[in-house]
Order: C-alpha cells, then sequence, then structure tokens
C-alpha cells in the first residue's frame, strides 16, 4: 500500500522529497505541484497520489491512474538548481532516471523519442514537465512522471493509441509502488548532476528504441519517415529519409511509431 507514513520512511532522496504532499485522490499532481510551486514551494518538493482523476499527459492527452495502481508524482525544481537553458533537457532526465529505474528493479527498458519509456515495445510511463515564467524568466518547473506499476494501471489501447504494458505485467509478480518511486528518485538524484553536459544526451541515446529502424514521426508540418539514426547533442531527432537526406526534429507535440515492425 502506498501512503504517507511509508513514504516519508525513503524520504528524502537526494535533494528530492524533503517536502511531501501526498493525496489519497487528486486531480492532477502536476496541476498541484504547480499551484505549489507559485506558493513558494522550495526544491524538491515531491506531490504524490495513490489516485489520480484528471492527470495530464502530453500534448493535451490525459492519463489515467486509478486507485492502488501505479505511480503518478511530480517534482518542483527550481532554476536556482539548474539552468533554465537545461529545460528542456529535464523531460529527459524524467524518461532516463524512469528507464534506469526499472532496469534497477529487474525490467529492461527504452525510451521512444522523446520522452516515453518502452518495455518489451509497449509504453510503461510517460513525463511531462510544465513550467512557470515570468517574461523570459523561468520561476519553477515541474516534473511529472507516470508509471504503469499493476495492471490496473493499464488502459486498453485504442486503434490510434501506442500499446500499455505495466511492470507486474514484465516482472510477473506484484511490484511495491514504494520501491518504484525509490528507485526513480535515487536515479534522478544521480542523474541530475550531469544536466547541462552532454552525459544525460549520450545515455538517452543509449537507451533510444527503434535506432537503425524505420520510424514515422507525425504530427509536424507533415509526418516523415525514415531512418531513426539517433539524436542531436541538442535532443533533436536524426532521420535519415530514403532520399539520403538527414532531417533533425527538434521535440514538440510529434509521436514517433515504429513502421512494419512484425
Ligand atoms: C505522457 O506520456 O503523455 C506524459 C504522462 C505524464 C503523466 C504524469 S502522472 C503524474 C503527473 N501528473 C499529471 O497530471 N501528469 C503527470
Amino acid at each position: 500500500m502506498l501512503n504517507e507514513q511509508r513514504l516519508q520512511s525513503i524520504l528524502p532522496v537526494g535533494a528530492f522529497g524533503e517536502v511531501l504532499h501526498f493525496f489519497k485522490r487528486i486531480g492532477s499532481t502536476n496541476a498541484e505541484a504547480l499551484k505549489l510551486a507559485r506558493d513558494q514551494a522550495v526544491h524538491g518538493t515531491l506531490v504524490v497520489a495513490d489516485e489520480q482523476t484528471e492527470g495530464r499527459g502530453r500534448s493535451g492527452r490525459s492519463w489515467s491512474t486509478p486507485p492502488g495502481s501505479g505511480v503518478a508524482m511530480s517534482l518542483i525544481l527550481r532554476p536556482e538548481e539548474f539552468s533554465a537553458r537545461q529545460i528542456g533537457e529535464l523531460t529527459v532526465l524524467g524518461a532516463l532516471a524512469t528507464a534506469e529505474a526499472f532496469e534497477r528493479l529487474g525490467v529492461g527498458a527504452q525510451i521512444k523519442w522523446p520522452n516515453d519509456v518502452l518495455v518489451a515495445h509497449r509504453k510503461a510511463a510517460g513525463v511531462l514537465v510544465e513550467s512557470g515564467w515570468m517574461e523570459d524568466q523561468l520561476l519553477y518547473a515541474v516534473m511529472g512522471i507516470g508509471i504503469n506499476v499493476l495492471q490496473a494501471s493499464v488502459e486498453k489501447a485504442d486503434e490510434f493509441e501506442f500499446p500499455a504494458t505495466c511492470l507486474e505485467a514484465e516482472l510477473g509478480q506484484r511490484v511495491d509502488r514504494l520501491e518504484v518511486i525509490q528507485n526513480v528518485l535515487e536515479a534522478l538524484s544521480q542523474r541530475s548532476m550531469q544536466l547541462g553536459t552532454g552525459d544525460l544526451i549520450t545515455a538517452w541515446e543509449d537507451k533510444l528504441a527503434y535506432k537503425g529502424e524505420t520510424v514515422t514521426v507525425q504530427g509536424g508540418p507533415m509526418d516523415s519517415t525514415g531512418k531513426l539514426v539517433g539524436i542531436t547533442e541538442q535532443g533533436q531527432l536524426r532521420l535519415q529519409l530514403f532520399t539520403g537526406e538527414v532531417l533533425q526534429i527538434g521535440v514538440g507535440g510529434q509521436q514517433l511509431r515504429p513502421v512494419d515492425r512484425s
């Protein structure tokens, strides 16, 4: 069972979770964390919920966390602790730390560009970074991580969605959500030291799903299909078209899909 007392027993982990806000049920941990950040919550403040009723995903999609089933957590990050130039890397940091947490639990994971964590080519976790600005000054960022842990957290994929899985299904045994959160925070704590260095990008590229395979990137000005070559130092996807031209695609609202993977 995930509750405040058990969570407090593992906190803080490095700079994260000195302050904890735990909710049995909430709309969105990201929305709550943004509110707390506006009210001057300190760097590393952690918001966790057992159930999320209005979880937010990338590109306006929703993210479901039924009670007792998954991890819904958000961390408040203050730019005094990292450079505003590194905000684009926060999503990478979240996805990489989550993938590494899975590996510590014995589950191999890859990252589908830009930030979906896949296990056996199915989505098991996602990251949503939101931020508050005053003109061009970054005031705070919130890193939200949603993880499918137990079977109840896995939404049935409709034909437009990417297939999903959970840690329980992949490990073939029950998984303690507290252990998952602890592993994510430990990996985040270690990897956050590498913000702004090339090491984070290198580690991301090592875990990139579908490298060398044909993929389609949907949702830009037009769909692009080609061979996924890798990522640039700035985190853009390198896609080699059939003409030989290599496109560099920046992170926006796109969706990457493998082509003919059977
Ligand atoms: C995605 O893959 O589209 C990102 C999903 C992010 C979901 C998490 S769950 C915790 C945090 N609170 C939210 O409302 N969203 C993020």
